[in-house]
Parts: structure tokens; C-alpha cells; sequence
């Protein structure tokens, strides 16, 4: 693989999640050209229009889109945000219902359009709509794929960051398995600069059990904090979105919490899961087999049973 230049990225979906990835996008760099896709035109336009007005300021990506499924073509990476989102107090997979039938509908076309692209699924549930995308689409685990808790990590990163006073790059920690009510930090491995959180001294001693659960109550529930208050999440899951964009465009090998169908990682197969994964121009290159401790053992296991309960319910 290599870094691919003159790359494009195709965003399916203008609203507010769609066209905050594509403002990320265009503002980072993430790729040449950014192409934005909806059904409801006049929205798309006014949308493209919008953000093209301010591409003088954005160095060298330049924006199109509209609502003909040949905005897609020739794109490298496509992110899909389109579908239902959560109402407040909603959870993600209540949405799984309807945005699976968005998915089921749109993958075909997708891969007509664009057959050597790599697809992230931004619509929620993302686990649950990463395996029928996969299902859908009949392409390989790796080159379609889920968002996950790329996001969440972001969010468990910040927290930490804040509350030891160091900075969210130098703190080395993941939330895996559903992007949603189960999902959980990989504390046995988080780790502060070099140090084991275990052994960062966060003032009095490590941080106890109290308040590292206080922290990931707090990243489960930030979605549902925002949504109350604005009724959307947007900004982080659309630098999220860039974030994974750019390491698939320029071949980082980036290790990132996406969620790819498993086969047999800690005994998950046939669901999609966010687990460490080397992400680069081929989508998930693998993902990396980190030890668990037991409580983790145990909490990924639920998560897979959740996602494994709502394909059931969809017959999928
Ligand atoms: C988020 O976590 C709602 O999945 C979206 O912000």
C-alpha cells in the first residue's frame, strides 16, 4: 500500500454529522478532494455552497457534491453518516431498525460507484451496520468498516488528560467493544507517557477504582450529555471521521479503535467490535491481539452478545 495521492473522500449524508466530517476534512487536509452526497438536493447544494465559500481559507481540498450517486465516483475513501439519528434519552441501537435499511439500500450502489474504495460507517448502531455493510456489500472485513469508539477514546483521552494535567497526546488509552451502552476502557493497558496508569501518581497515589469508573460513566454518557443539550453530536464525531480518513489516504498504519467484523479475537466471530486495529490504505490491515484481564474478558463478551442480539432481532 501507499499513500494515495489526489485522493478523495466521498461523505454520504449532509447533516449535521455528514457535513461537520466534511469541514474537518477540508479544514485538516484530510484528502484533495471532498465530495458530499444527500437525497434532499437543495440541502446538499446549499450545504456544498456553504463550505466551498470557504475552501480559500482550507489550502488545497476543494468540495462538490450534490444529490446524483455520481458524486461518488472514484472515491477512495467513503464515510457514510446517512440515516436516523438518536432522539434525546434514545439509545444507538434503537436506530437499528431503520438504518439498516438505509445501508441495505445504499451499499450496492456504493460499490458500484466506487468498487475500490474503503467505506467507514459513521450511522449508528455502527457495530451493528459495520456487519450488514459487510454482509451487504460482499467485500472483504477490512475494507468496510465502522467508526466505532474511535470517538469514545477521544472523549476518555480528554477526560484523563484534564484531570491528571498532561497532555491527550501523551495519554495512551482506549475505550473498546460497542460504540454504545457496553462498551468499556482497556484500562489494564492505558498508560500515561511510558507509565501504566496504575502507576501515575494522579496526587494522592493512583487514580482509585471510584474514579476511574466516574471517568468511564462519564465517556458512556457524553453522547446522551450532548444530545440533551444541542440534540446532536457533531464536531468530535466529525474530526473523528478526518482522523480515520487520513489514516487510510496517507497509509499511516495508525493504531486506532475502529470496529471490523471479528474472527475469532478473544472469541468474537461474525461481529463487528471496536478493537485495536493498524489502519492504513487497505482499511484494517489487522487487529492487534491485546491481552484483556478477566473483568475485560468478561465485558467483551456482553458487548459482542449485545451486537449478536440486535442482528438476531434484524434477521441479519
Ligand atoms: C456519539 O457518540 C451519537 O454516536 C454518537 O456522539
Amino acid at each position: 500500500m501507499a499513500v494515495i495521492e489526489n485522493a478523495k473522500l466521498t461523505v454520504i449524508g449532509a447533516g449535521a454529522v455528514g457535513t461537520s466530517l466534511a469541514y474537518a476534512a477540508l479544514i485538516r487536509e484530510s484528502a484533495r478532494e471532498v465530495a458530499l452526497y444527500d437525497i434532499d438536493t437543495a440541502r446538499v447544494e446549499a450545504e456544498v455552497l456553504d463550505l466551498a465559500h470557504g475552501t480559500p481559507f482550507t489550502g488545497s481540498s476543494s468540495i462538490r457534491g450534490g444529490s446524483d450517486l455520481g458524486v461518488v465516483d472514484g472515491s477512495n475513501v467513503v464515510v457514510i453518516t446517512a440515516g436516523a439519528k438518536q432522539k434525546p434519552g434514545q439509545t444507538r441501537l434503537e436506530l437499528a431498525g431503520v438504518n439498516v435499511g438505509i445501508i441495505r439500500e445504499l451499499m450496492p450502489r456504493l460499490v458500484e460507484r466506487a468498487p475500490n474504495a474503503v467505506f467507514v460507517v459513521v450511522s449508528n448502531p455502527c457495530d451493528v451496520l459495520a456487519v450488514a455493510a459487510h454482509r451487504f456489500s460482499g467485500l472483504p472485513a477490512s475494507r468496510v468498516f465502522a467508526s466505532g469508539t474511535v470517538l469514545d477514546s477521544s472523549r476518555l483521552r480528554w477526560l484523563l488528560a484534564s484531570r491528571l494535567g498532561v497532555a491527550a497526546s501523551s495519554t495512551h488509552a482506549m475505550i473498546i467493544g460497542e460504540h454504545g451502552d457496553s462498551e468499556f476502557p482497556l484500562w489494564s493497558q492505558a498508560r500515561i507517557g511510558p507509565v501504566p496508569l496504575d502507576h501515575w501518581d494522579a496526587g494522592h497515589g493512583p487514580l482509585d477504582r471510584e474514579e476511574l469508573d466516574r471517568i468511564a460513566d462519564e465517556v458512556k454518557n457524553a453522547a446522551y450529555t450532548v444530545i440533551a443539550g444541542k440534540g446532536a453530536t457533531n464536531y468530535a464525531i466529525g474530526l473523528s471521521g478526518a482522523r480515520i480518513v487520513e489514516a487510510i489516504l496517507r497509509d499511516e498504519g495508525a493504531v486506532l479503535p475502529v470496529s471490523s467484523v471479528l474472527d475469532g479475537y478473544h472469541g468474537v466471530s461474525g461481529v463487528a467490535l471496536s478493537v485495536p486495529s493498524v489502519v492504513d490504505a487497505g482499511g484494517v490491515r489487522r487487529v492487534i491481539d491485546v491481552p484483556f484481564d478477566d473483568e475485560e474478558q468478561q465485558r467483551f463478551a456482553a458487548s459482542a452478545a449485545t451486537i449478536e442480539r440486535s442482528l438476531a432481532e434484524l434477521g441479519i
